[in-house]
Formats: structure tokens, sequence, C-alpha cells
């Protein structure tokens, strides 16, 4: 394909970790990433000459503007996918932003239920806490909180939290600890079914591209 040819190709990114990692993956194959890695305040990057462009968004919007097709890829943490479950191809498990999805709560606290009627779970992922649980045939009240979860038993707001462990020091610092995985979460590119069909060349290049770099940082052990 002649470079006048190519299609410019849309990656929605959430600022920090993960666009950091994703600009290492590209740089590794030759694009250029200069702009995107200083966005100041901008939101949509691009450089000349280059027909990649990047836009900058919260993470839990990637799924969004990839499913409205504003977005031709998108790298997003597998919870946030698993939580908007909208239809996107899920092309590329990336290998970073490794963490856990569990249950956690006091010691001893997995079916107890502390003052309340019914299992209270506090969690930023009430779609998938709701499908844990209806898996389980259990009835759960959910608790929905942005941010500081581990709150939820701490406080008695409730028995347990569904949420992201990585390191594990949050809820250590919080006297709580993992009562059940729930599962295993990395970074994953996704792409819209649309822009598959349509610029088929282009993206499929870069899906075998990064896919070859995922392939040898592993092989190498990063
Ligand atoms: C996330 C998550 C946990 C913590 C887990 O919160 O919700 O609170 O990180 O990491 P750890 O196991 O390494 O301690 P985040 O830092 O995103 O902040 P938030 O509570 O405001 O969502």
């Amino acid at each position: 394909m002649r470079e006048a040819e190519k299609p410019v190709v849309t990656f929605a990114l959430s600022k920090g970790r993960l666009a950091e990692k994703t600009f290492n993956l590209l740089e590794r194959m030759g694009v250029n990433c200069e702009e995107a890695r200083n966005p100041g305040r901008r939101l949509v990057l691009q450089d000349a000459a280059s027909d990649i462009r990047f836009i900058l968004v919260k993470p839990s919007d990637v799924p969004t503007y990839v499913d409205h097709g504003v977005a031709d890829f998108g790298v997003v943490g597998k919870d946030t996918l698993m939580e908007a479950s909208r239809p996107l191809y899920e092309v590329l498990d990336l290998g970073f932003g490794r963490c856990r999805l569990c249950i956690a709560g006091y010691p001893g606290q997995v079916n107890a239920t502390v003052g309340h009627a019914t299992f209270r779970v506090a969690t930023k992922y009430p779609n998938i806490a709701r499908s844990y649980y209806a898996a389980k045939g259990r009835a759960i009240e959910i608790i929905e909180l942005h941010g500081s979860v581990e709150l939820g038993p701490v406080i008695g707001l409730s028995d347990v939290i569904l949420d992201i462990v990585e390191s594990g020091s949050t809820l250590k610092a919080n006297g709580l600890t993992v009562l059940e995985d729930v599962c295993d979460v990395s970074a994953r590119l996704v792409c819209n079914r649309v822009s598959l069909k349509t610029k088929a060349a282009r993206m499929r290049e870069l899906i075998d591209g990064l896919e070859q770099q995922v392939m040898r940082l592993s092989e190498s052990g990063n």
C-alpha cells in the first residue's frame, strides 16, 4: 500500500501507565509517538506524516469511543472491558497492566452479612458484581462507589468489596484480605468491528506488529 493511500487509524488511550506502555510497543514498530507522549492539555495527538492519531480519554470511556467508531482501536483493562460489555473485538492481550479482580473483606467474611438483611457488595464494577453473584445464585445488594472502595467494609457500608488488587497493599493497610478471586486482568487491544473491514489491511498490520512485539517482550522476560 502506498503511503498516500494509508487511512488514518485512531487509538483511544487513557493517560498514564497503559498509554505509556502502548507507546513503548508502537515505538518498537517504528511509530512516532513523540507528540502523544507530551500532550500538555491537548486531547487529540497526531505526528506530522503519521497515519496514527491518538485521543486521550478516561479509562472507562475507551470502550465507548471504540464502539461508536470514532476510535478504531482502544487499549483498556479487561476489568473495564467486562464492565462496559460493549460489542467490540478483543484482539490481543497486551500483557501489561496485570492485576486481579477479587472479592475482599475481613477474614472469614465471605458469606456473612453484618447488620443488613442482604449481603452487600461495594464496587466500581456493578455489572461484573451482578453477574458474578448471579452465577453463584446469590442475592446481593450492590453499593456503587467510584473510588476508595476499601472503605465499604471498614466503615460498615458493605460486607465485602469487588475490586482490583495489584500489590495488595491497600487491602493490607485497611485490615482486609482477598476472599475470592474473580478473574485475572491485563490490558487488552480492542477494535471497532466496522473499522476492521473498512481499514482491514492497516488494522491487520498494526495488530500483527503489536502481537509480535508482545511476544518478543514476553520471550525476553519483560
Ligand atoms: C485501585 C483499586 C484499589 C487499589 C489496588 O484504586 O481500586 O483501591 O488500586 O491497588 P493495590 O493492590 O496495589 O493497593 P486506585 O488507586 O485506582 O484509586 P481509587 O480507590 O480512587 O479508585
